[in-house]
């Protein structure tokens, strides 16, 4: 798995959050491979509830589409109640997970500290890692989005090792463009991401940091989406809302022109 991860320049990732019941999921499935065509150069992966993941991924079985969870905790096990470990998703199959949603942040207080421990053990245990990041609009508007964003960064991935960042993916994500229909304009992309691959080369020297593929995520869409991987430094797309049909997440998949994917 890991193998082929590295093969893949972009990331197409589906964040079903707290959405749909077992028969919906299903029924995703269904829909979605009926017309899915895997390609070279292009990971898809989808973050059904915990609960769903059995299902998700039987259903999704045998078709390269990596499945993962939306959260877990640091602890392999233990009294921890209502929590699910990174090995739990590891021991089920899981290849991924997202680490730091904003709503993850907002919602849960989840903090630095936090977040940077259940970074490690995440990519200690072998999971392609998901790992947010992104400002407020309050900090857009005071011009501090970028400090605010390299303060993320370099808290989550202060001791990074060489051989982690082949399990490293990072996902810009402003929470003002989260879920709202706005989203941010190509220039403030072009910037933010250019600046994250800027700040990840003064957090490790080694070559494979430039591997590391960067995520735009924000009220992506199947009108948006061919723009919005079309940016410089933009290696795929996280879909919240829009990934609930399956349909429109194909689109978003497709979306990557198959000249830029070297097929
Ligand atoms: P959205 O969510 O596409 O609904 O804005 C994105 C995300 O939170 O991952």
């Amino acid at each position: 798995m890991v193998l082929y991860m590295n093969m893949n320049r972009f990331v197409i990732a589906a964040n079903w959050k707290m959405h749909f019941g077992v028969q919906e999921a299903k029924d995703w499935c269904n829909v979605f491979l009926s017309q899915y065509r895997p390609t070279r150069g292009r990971a898809v992966m989808v973050f059904p509830p915990y609960i769903l993941l059995p299902i998700v991924m039987e259903a999704l079985h045998g078709s390269g589409i990596w499945v993962g969870g939306q959260n877990m905790y640091h602890a392999p096990k233990g009294a921890f109640t209502g929590e699910v470990s990174g090995a739990m998703l590891w021991n089920l199959g899981c290849g991924a997970v997202i680490i730091g949603h904003s709503e993850r942040r907002k919602h849960f207080h989840e903090d630095d500290a936090l977040l940077a421990m259940k970074r490690k053990a995440a990519m200690d245990i072998g999971l392609q890692t998901i790992f947010c990041v992104g400002e407020e609009w309050d900090q857009r508007e005071a011009g501090t989005h970028h400090e605010f964003v390299r303060a993320q960064l370099l808290a989550g991935l202060a001791d990074i090792q060489s051989n982690d960042l082949d399990r490293l993916i990072i996902a810009y994500e402003p929470v003002w463009a989260i879920g709202t229909g706005k989203t941010a304009t190509q220039q403030d992309i072009v910037d933010m991401h250019g600046f994250i691959r800027a700040t990840l080369r003064t957090i490790h020297s080694d070559a494979g940091i430039d591997d590391v593929p960067i995520l735009y995520g924000g009220s992506v869409n199947e009108e948006n989406a061919a723009e919005i991987l079309s940016v410089k430094d933009v290696n795929g797309v996280l879909v919240g809302g829009a990934s609930l049909d399956p349909l429109k997440f194909l689109t978003i998949v497709n979306s990557i022109p198959m000249t830029v994917l070297g097929n």
